[in-house]
């Protein structure tokens, strides 16, 4: 028994030396969120069924409004949100613009994206993808307006991601990115425990322009949204959802 309870001691030790060094620089809350972040960051089985369906409607609600009024659609659009989840902000704008679509790397999410939108999939004013933000399905220049928001810190390759919501955007088009949320001044971009993503400012917008991006602006919008889990995630840090604009010049 107690070589048992000294084996389990040294592992935990082992195990804490180990990731100890990854955390430095990471307040507790902001590394839970990541590593929430990690587990969810491309939904999958029972859990991602659950987050897919329940927690993450509801984490993300304080992000819709925001981006929304950001957004600034108009009836003549034709939108599309890279990494759409379960569709509730493309359902949302469906009746404010022209058509809309989605792509999203997790089959849950494509399911229900797809059955959120089935009307409005059959009479051809929305599409649901599966794919990776990497490799967008579209040809150049195929939507006036791209978004993408509570997502980008789950790409492998977030520079490539908004290279390819560059390419599909038209000439004139504009993108609004919800690239992270404020960091305490000082903060350097990083990954945290190899999954999710933590930008400094000036590298967020650096992602931008090196895409392309013309008229590049970085903005803070407060978050809002009512209930506990919306209060769970200001508490982790995402009090301000930082939003990156920039053009496709004409
Ligand atoms: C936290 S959810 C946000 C969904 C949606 N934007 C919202 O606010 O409701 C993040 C989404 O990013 C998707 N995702 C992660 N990596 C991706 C990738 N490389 N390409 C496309 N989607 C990806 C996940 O499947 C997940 O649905």
């Amino acid at each position: 028994m107690r070589g048992r309870l000294l084996l389990a001691g040294a592992g935990v030790v082992a195990g804490l030396a180990l990731v100890a060094p990854r955390l430095r620089g990471t307040t507790w809350t902001e590394w839970l969120t990541k590593a929430a972040w990690s587990w969810a960051g491309v939904p999958s089985g029972p859990l991602g069924w659950v987050s897919s369906n329940w927690t993450m409607p509801r984490l993300h609600a304080p992000i819709y409004p925001v981006m929304a009024e950001a957004l600034d659609l108009r009836s003549d659009d034709d939108l599309l949100e890279v990494a759409c989840g379960s569709g509730i902000f493309l359902a949302e704008q469906a009746a404010h613009v022209r058509h809309v679509a989605g792509l999203d790397l997790s089959d849950i999410q494509v399911g229900i994206a797809r059955r959120r939108l089935a009307d409005r999939i059959a009479a051809g004013a929305a599409e649901i993808v599966k794919g990776d933000a990497t490799a967008l399905p579209w040809d150049d220049g195929r939507f006036s307006v791209v978004t993408c928001m509570g997502s980008m810190e789950a790409f492998p390759d977030p520079g490539r991601a908004v290279a390819e919501m560059y390419r599909v955007l038209r000439p004139g088009g504009r993108a609004v990115m919800n690239i992270g949320e404020r960091v305490p001044e000082g903060t350097e971009t990083r990954r945290i425990l190899g999954a999710a993503w933590v930008w400094s400012e000036d590298d967020a917008r650096r992602l931008a322009e090196e895409a392309g991006f013309a008229d590049v602006s970085v903005s803070y919008r407060p978050s809002s949204g009512e209930g506990r889990l919306a209060a769970m995630s200001r508490l982790a840090g995402q009090e301000e959802l930082r939003l990156v604009r920039g053009v496709k010049r004409p």
